[in-house]
C-alpha cells in the first residue's frame, strides 16, 4: 500500500554537480577495534545525504573526520574543495557542525551564545548582532532570546544548536541526528529547515536512526554497518533492493494451512507459525481478489497483512537482521 504521505519532490543537486564532500578508502580504528574500514562517498553540492546505521556504526566518527574534529588513519577526504588533512582551516571556514550532543553554553542566554559564536568567527560586532537576530527570529526563539540555554527544552536546545551551526553562513552542514529525541512537530519544522538550507543551495550531510527522515530528506542515502557503507543509493533504490511486496496468511489449524498452501502453490511457508508468504501486489484490489479465492476455496485465515516493504526493511535486512517483525506488520496493516 502506497504511504500517504508523500516524499516532496526533491530539489538536490543532480549528481553531475560538483562533490562537496568526498571520501576515498576512508578508515578509522580505536585501538584493534576497526570503526570504519574504506568508506567512499560523493555527496553532490545543494543536496541532502543521510548517513543510516545502528548504534555504533560509525556515524558519528566519520562526521568528526570530515569535520576536522579527528583525524582518520587512512584514506582522503575532501569537504567544499579541501582536503581535511592538508587544508582543515579551509574546511572549517566552509562548514557548520551540529553535534549528536548540544553545544550550547547552559549559562549563557540564547542570544548570547549565537553572539558568542559569531565572536569565535571574528564576524564583527555589528555583523555578529545582525546574523544573531535574523537567526533568533527565524527559529522562533527571539522571544526567548534573553533566556540562558539551561531553561530550554529539547526542542528549543536544538533550534538554537542549529542556529550557532549558521552563524558562519556555512556551504556545507553536518547535522548529527538532528531530530533525536523531538516530537513530531519539531521534527518536522526541522524538517522544514533543512529543505530551506537546501533550496538556498547548502550541501547537508546528516545522520539519522530514523528512516522516515531519510526517506523525507535525503537526495542520496548511504548506509554504514560493520565498518562499511553496504548500501547506498536514493531511496526508491535501496527499497528495490530488498524482496517485494507480499500479502501473509496465518492460519490456527495444520489442516487449514496445508489446504491454502495447495490453494496457492507459489507461496513461502512457515511451517513453524503456520503461516503462508504469498508474493504480489499489496494493494487493495490484489487484497480483495486474494481473499475472494481463499473464500471461494472455502479457507479461513486466523488473519493476515499487507506488507510493501519500506526503508525499515532495507535497515533491517541490510544491517544483519532480516526478519521482519510484528511491529512492521501491524503499521503495514494499518496504512
Ligand atoms: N574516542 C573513542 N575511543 C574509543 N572508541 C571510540 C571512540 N569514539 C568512538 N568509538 C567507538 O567507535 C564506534 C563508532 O562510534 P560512533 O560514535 O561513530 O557511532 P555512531 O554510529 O555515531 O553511533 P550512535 O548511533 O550511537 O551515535 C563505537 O564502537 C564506539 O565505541
Ligand atoms: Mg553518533
Amino acid at each position: 500500500m502506497p504511504s500517504s504521505v508523500m516524499p516532496t519532490p526533491r530539489k538536490g543537486g543532480g549528481p553531475q554537480a560538483p562533490a562537496a564532500v568526498s571520501t576515498i578508502g576512508l578508515r578509522k580504528s580505536y585501538g584493534d577495534k576497526t570503526v570504519l574500514d574504506g568508506i567512499d562517498l560523493r555527496i553532490p553540492a545543494g543536496s541532502v545525504f543521510a548517513l543510516l546505521g545502528p548504534n555504533g556504526a560509525g556515524k558519528t566518527t566519520t562526521v568528526q573526520i570530515l569535520s576536522t574534529l579527528i583525524a582518520a588513519d587512512g584514506g582522503q577526504a575532501q569537504v567544499a574543495g579541501h582536503d581535511v588533512a592538508t587544508s582543515p582551516d579551509g574546511v572549517r571556514a566552509a562548514i557548520g557542525v551540529t553535534g549528536q550532543f548540544s553545544a550550547l553554553d547552559d549559562l549563557l542566554t540564547a542570544e548570547e551564545n549565537l553572539l558568542l559564536m559569531a565572536d569565535l568567527l571574528r564576524l564583527g560586532k555589528r555583523e555578529g548582532r545582525f546574523r544573531a537576530q535574523k537567526l533568533l527570529e527565524r527559529f522562533d526563539i527571539a522571544n526567548v532570546a534573553h533566556n540562558r540555554a539551561a531553561t530550554f527544552s529539547g526542542g528549543m536546545r536544538r533550534r538554537l544548536d542549529l542556529a550557532m551551526t549558521l552563524v558562519g553562513d556555512p556551504q556545507v552542514i553536518f547535522l548529527d541526528e538532528p531530530t533525536t529525541g523531538l516530537d513530531p512537530r519539531s521534527r518536522r519544522t526541522m524538517w522544514d529547515t533543512v529543505r530551506s538550507l537546501v533550496a538556498g543551495g547548502t550541501t547537508v550531510f546528516l545522520t539519522t536512526q530514523y528512516l522516515d527522515e531519510a526517506d523525507q530528506l535525503a537526495d542520496r542515502i548511504a548506509v554504514l554497518d560493520g565498518g562499511r557503507i553496504v548500501a547506498e543509493g536514493t531511496a526508491d533504490e535501496l527499497k528495490a533492493r530488498i524482496p517485494g511486496s507480499h500479502v501473509r496468511l496465518r492460519f490456527t489449524e495444520s489442516a487449514e494451512y496445508e489446504r491454502a498452501a495447495a490453494a496457492f502453490p507459489g507461496a513461502a511457508r512457515d511451517e513453524e507459525n503456520l503461516a503462508l508468504r504469498v508474493a504480489g501486489d499489496a494493494g487493495l484490489d490484489a487484497l480483495r481478489a486474494l481473499l475472494d479465492r481463499l473464500d471461494a476455496a472455502g479457507i479461513r485465515a486466523a488473519d493476515f497483512s499487507a506488507h510493501t516493504p519500506d526503508l525499515d526493511d532495507v535497515f533491517l535486512t541490510l544491517t544483519g537482521d532480516g526478519s521482519t517483525g510484528t511491529s512492521l506488520h501491524v503499521k503495514e496493516t494499518l496504512r
